[in-house]
């Protein structure tokens, strides 16, 4: 189906207001203000990704965004029984499962689905069970995303991180690969019924093409917008990627 007359949602991840604040410890700055700002800004959901090593959003953050917020919480976990006890505690409206590594600077690919199936099936189930949407970070691979629609996931996230990079390093004939299997499986996913998301390492440079592809229904970003928050403010830097997105899906070039 072609969603482009329909709003893009953006769900807007604040782990790195975490990062600064438990670079000195203590309680600023604060993710749950920043979350709150997102939200006033045009953010549709917020993202927050509990770590295993709670290297930035911690257990109280999670409790705290829970309480605060009035948009959804995309709580991000890794399929362990520990992350599995807490999303059940605390039922976000969607949790989204990702690869984790200890020693990974962030979240370098997407879930290895098809060769877990059996096992992240039963993982999922109880978490549908209590009413939360299910979404798996995937690579755009269409094995992955057959696996993630097999064990009952209603939602996956297509990983742009390899397109994004490819810009970043001026490869371009590699973006435009990457942005070229981004779009052939979204529509292969949005096929087989399921809701698609995409994100990782978005820029206002590189959002445009992804928010512009007809089966995207949310993207959820971060990095950049805290990055970007520090020279012109959190809610300046929001409202500007919001209006690319909204120009990228009318299909009018943005004023912003
Ligand atoms: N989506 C998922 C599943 C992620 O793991 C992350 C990073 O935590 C993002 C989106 C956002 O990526 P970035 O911070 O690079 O915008």
């Amino acid at each position: 189906m072609d969603y482009s007359d329909q709003k893009l949602r953006l769900g807007v991840n604040i782990d790195h207001i975490a990062t600064v604040r438990n670079a000195r410890g203590g309680d600023y700055p604060d993710p749950l203000r920043a979350a709150l700002l997102a939200q006033a800004a045009g953010a549709d959901g917020i993202t927050a990704h509990l770590r295993e090593d709670r290297r930035h959003i911690t257990d109280a953050d999670i409790e705290a965004l829970m309480d605060g917020l009035s948009v959804p919480l995309n709580f991000e976990m890794a399929a362990t029984d520990e992350m599995q006890a807490i999303a059940l505690r605390h039922k976000p409206h969607a949790v989204c499962l990702v690869p984790e590594k200890r020693e990974e600077r962030t979240t370098e690919g997407g879930l290895e689905v098809a060769r877990e199936e059996n096992r992240l099936a039963h993982f999922i189930a109880p978490l549908r069970d209590v009413g939360c949407r299910v979404s798996i970070f995937i690579a755009a691979d269409q094995r992955q995303i057959e696996a993630a629609h097999r064990i009952g996931a209603p939602v996956i996230e297509l990983h742009t991180g390899a397109y994004c990079d490819a810009h970043a390093e001026g490869r371009f004939d590699a973006r435009d690969a990457e942005l070229e299997r981004l779009r052939d499986m979204a529509a292969f996913a949005d096929d087989l019924g399921l809701e698609v998301h995409a994100g990782h390492g978005l820029t206002y440079e590189t959002v445009a093409p992804i928010a512009a592809l007809a089966q995207v229904r949310e993207l959820n970003i971060g990095h950049f917008l805290m990055g970007e928050a520090m020279f012109v403010g959190l809610e300046a830097s929001i409202r500007k990627m919001r209006a690319l997105m909204d120009a990228a899906r009318s299909g009018k070039p943005s004023k912003a």
